[in-house]
C-alpha cells in the first residue's frame, strides 16, 4: 500500500493532473503527518528548525489547494507526544515558529474562511503558545470553508484516555448512560469530534507508520505513503496522492462494488 503514482504522471502538468481528479471522488476529510523536516535540512547542511521552517510553506500550499479543491477538513501532526522528547533547543524553536506562524498568519486564515483548532493535551505548551492556539481559535471559530486542525501535544492513545475518563466522569453524573455506550458515543468523546473519520492519511518521508496519531479514526482511513520528504510535499505531490486515493478501490469490508479505478 506504499506506492506512489508519482512514475506514471512525471509528463503531466499541474493542471493536467488537477483535470484527473473527480470532484465527487475527493476526499472530504485529509490527515497528514508532516515527516522529513529534519532530514531535508540536514541535507542542506542547515539547522533542522530550518526544515520545519520550510515546512511550514507546504502547509500553506496544502491549505490553498484544499481551498481550491473544496477539500472541507486537513488535519496535520505538528507535535506529537514523543516529541517532548527531542533536545530542548528544538523544541523552544518549534513552538516559536507555532507561535510565529498562529500570530502572523492568522488574518489570511480568517480571510480564507478557515477554521483553525488545535488537538492534543495543549495544557502542556508553553503559555505563549497556548495564548496563540486560543486566540486563533476563538477569532476563527465561526469559519467554515475549510476546518484546519493541528495536532499539538498529540497522542492517539492519550486522546483514547481522555475520551473514557470524560465518559466515566459523564455516567456518574448522570448525563451519559453506561448501557447506551456505543462507537457512535465513543466517537462524541474524541478531541476530533464533530469531524468526519479522515479518507486519506498521507505520511511523508518514507517512514510506514502511523506513530499513535488518530488511532481510532484512522480505522477505514487510506494510506498513503511518500518518500518525499515534507518540505518538498508541494502541490504536485498532494495531487499525485488525490489521484492514487481515487484509484483505489474504497470498500469498507464490503464486496468489490462499482467504484470507478
Ligand atoms: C517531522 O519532521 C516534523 C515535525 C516534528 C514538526 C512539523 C512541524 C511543522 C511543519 C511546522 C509547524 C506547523 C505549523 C502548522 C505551525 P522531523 O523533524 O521528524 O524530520 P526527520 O524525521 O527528518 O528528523
Amino acid at each position: 500500500m506504499s506506492h506512489h503514482p508519482a512514475s506514471n504522471f512525471d509528463h503531466l502538468s499541474e493542471g493536467e493532473l488537477t483535470a484527473k481528479l473527480e470532484p465527487e471522488l475527493l476526499p472530504k476529510h485529509v490527515a497528514v503527518i508532516m515527516d522529513g523536516n529534519g532530514r531535508w535540512a540536514e541535507l542542506r547542511g542547515l539547522p533542522r528548525i530550518a526544515g520545519h521552517r520550510e515546512g511550514i510553506n507546504s502547509v500553506r500550499e496544502m491549505i490553498t489547494l484544499c481551498l481550491e479543491l473544496g477539500i472541507r477538513a486537513l488535519t496535520i501532526y505538528a507535535f506529537s507526544q514523543e516529541n517532548w522528547n527531542r533536545p530542548t533547543q528544538e523544541i523552544s524553536a518549534l513552538m516559536e515558529l507555532l507561535e510565529h506562524y498562529l500570530s502572523t498568519e492568522r488574518a489570511s486564515l480568517i480571510e480564507q474562511n478557515v477554521c483553525f483548532r488545535a488537538i492534543g493535551r495543549h495544557e502542556l505548551l508553553p503559555p505563549s503558545a497556548q495564548h496563540w492556539v486560543r486566540t486563533t481559535e476563538k477569532e476563527t471559530a465561526h469559519l467554515d470553508k475549510l476546518s484546519l486542525t493541528v495536532a499539538l501535544s498529540y497522542g492517539g492513545r492519550a486522546e483514547i484516555v481522555d475520551a473514557v475518563k470524560t465518559m466515566m466522569e459523564d455516567v456518574q453524573t448522570g448525563t451519559l448512560q453506561q448501557g447506551l455506550i456505543d462507537e457512535t458515543t465513543i466517537r462524541q468523546y474524541l478531541y476530533t469530534h464533530p469531524l468526519p473519520d479522515p479518507d486519506l492519511l498521507i505520511r511523508t518521508s518514507g517512514e510506514t507508520r502511523i506513530s499513535n496519531f488518530l488511532l481510532w479514526q484512522l480505522a477505514y482511513t487510506e494510506l498513503c505513503f511518500t518518500p518525499t520528504l515534507w518540505p518538498d510535499f508541494r502541490r504536485r505531490e498532494f495531487l499525485l496522492a488525490l489521484i492514487e486515493y481515487q484509484r483505489r478501490e474504497r470498500r469498507f469490508g464490503r464486496v468489490p462494488s462499482t467504484v470507478p479505478s
